[in-house]
């Protein structure tokens, strides 16, 4: 059987990220595929984070899983916002692209980075208020054991946001299911209703979906640990 679930499984499919990261580190801030196609999460989140920081009013705890270059991680520790941000990718080359990119920023400011596996973050329990995910989730084989582990990482009343391509519509379908898996080759996209049952079997609360439309249909998950 070769359909999307057991492709999902593949074990092979985080080596075969990590590889095609590490090769793109030093390009990937050029591309027209970042700047199309993932750059708009990045105002998404920033809106998200923006609406923690209103509610909570305190300084926040942030972890970025997929990191990738770092932009997001920057912008974060750039904003008025109080909030010291790690970033975490597995591909050691995009971490070192993103501590470059960060190195002349004041120490209080500057965000920091983690060579690292989603399905087993190297943080202890409760470590974060926010941990954020953007287009980085259809890399990962065993989806619904990373939606546990970044629960198990977050605070009590830490919030996730994950966001990630949108193919319950016909052209996202074509981008991503036909499209980006043609290039990126072994990667899942999934429903949103998928992506709902894995927040929900992971125990979140309020499991809201944000669906938006830069270039590409994308959305974003979001739901509160109790
Ligand atoms: C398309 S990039 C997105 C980067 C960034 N979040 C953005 O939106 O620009 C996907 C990133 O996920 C990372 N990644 C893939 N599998 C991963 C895993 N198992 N754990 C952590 N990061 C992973 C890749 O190395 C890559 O940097």
């Amino acid at each position: 059987m070769t359909d999307r679930a057991t492709r999902q499984r593949d074990p092979d499919m985080k080596r075969r990220a990590r590889h095609q990261f590490d090769a793109w580190a030093q390009r990937y801030d050029r591309s027209l595929l970042n700047h199309f196609l993932f750059e708009p999460s990045y105002l998404v989140l920033m809106e998200e984070i923006a609406r923690w920081h209103a509610e909570h009013g305190r300084t926040s705890r942030v972890l970025d899983v997929g990191s990738g270059t770092g932009t997001f991680a920057g912008l974060v520790a750039e904003s008025a916002h109080p909030a010291r941000i790690i970033g975490l990718d597995y591909a050691a080359n995009m971490c070192v692209r993103a501590s470059a990119k960060s190195r002349d920023s004041a120490e209080s400011r500057r965000p920091a980075f983690v060579n690292g596996d989603s399905e087993h973050l190297p943080f202890a329990d409760g470590s974060f208020d926010l941990i954020t995910c953007a287009n980085s989730f259809h890399h990962y084989p065993h989806q619904q054991e990373v939606v546990v582990e970044m629960k198990r990482v977050l605070a009590p009343g830490g919030r996730l946001i994950i966001i990630d391509g949108f193919r319950d519509c016909v052209i996202g379908w074509f981008v991503f299911d036909v499209v980006i898996d043609h290039i990126e080759k072994n990667v899942h996209h999934v429903p949103w209703t998928a992506m709902h049952a894995y927040f929900e079997a992971a125990g979140f609360r309020d499991i809201r979906r944000r669906k938006f439309n830069f270039w590409f249909p994308a959305f974003a998950t979001i739901a509160d640990r109790e």
